[in-house]
């Protein structure tokens, strides 16, 4: 397939950075960028607003999702990321959402962050990247995310219910049949327990630059 541009894939597990990384590459490189977990999310959202159940069929949302559904407010919260879970594992929704992500990259190419990029929707992807941390280091970065205070009253508690909530969400996606989420082949792997966002986006520029030759900037 010929495309305008490279094409960026950044997977990972839940809250471990990539959209951060994805939207800095993006900016490096001059590429669009696509959070395609937000696609699921707002079909997530859609179902829920219509009182369904998230585990009943949902492929009707995913074939009616507009450009404004990933616009909408509320699509960060705990909630709704199970709820995308939970229809993501649906085969149906997952090929309903395919040409969009794939469309998407055609006039210019693009950074997609995910957990299929890499070995389902562009497994010839000219870089992919996988990026991970301990639950315990994805739970404190997604509470912080959240607005909460790790020093609160409590927070210890809503902090351990946070790192089951991803665990368990990490478990689903990667234990589905359809696309679950892995690490490609050729993926190139960033632990960032240890590194700052900085130091994610110059590693994963190292790499990106060597994948691409000279043609990154
Ligand atoms: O931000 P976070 O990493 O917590 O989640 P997300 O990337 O917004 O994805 C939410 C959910 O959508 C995931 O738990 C997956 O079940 C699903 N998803 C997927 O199946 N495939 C993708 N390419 C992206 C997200």
């Amino acid at each position: 397939m010929m495309r305008g541009g490279p094409v960026l894939a950044v997977d990972g597990p839940a809250a471990a950075g990539k959209g951060t990384l994805a939207k800095r590459l993006a900016a490096e490189l001059n590429l669009p960028y696509l959070d395609t977990g937000l696609l699921y999310r707002a079909v997530g959202r859609l179902v829920l607003d219509a009182g369904q159940d998230p585990a009943a069929p949902a492929e009707q949302f995913a074939r009616a999702l507009k450009a404004e559904d990933t616009q909408c407010k509320d699509l960060r919260t705990q909630e709704v990321a199970r709820a995308a879970s939970q229809v993501a594992s649906q085969p149906a929704v997952r090929s309903a959402l395919v040409e969009t992500q794939r469309r998407f990259a055609q006039a210019r190419g693009g950074v997609l962050d995910g957990r299929d990029i890499g070995t389902a929707i562009f497994p010839d992807a000219d870089v992919k990247l996988f990026i991970t941390a301990s639950p315990a280091t994805r739970a404190l970065r997604r509470f912080v995310q959240l607005g909460e205070d790790p020093k609160a009253e409590g927070a210890t508690a809503r902090l351990a219910e946070m790192t089951a909530a991803l665990q368990a969400r990490d478990a689903a996606d990667a234990g589905r049949e359809a696309a679950p989420m892995q690490v490609a082949a050729d993926a190139v792997v960033i632990e960032t327990d240890t590194l700052s966002a900085d130091a994610v986006l110059a590693e994963a520029l190292r790499v990106v630059r060597e994948r691409l030759g000279t043609h990154a900037s």
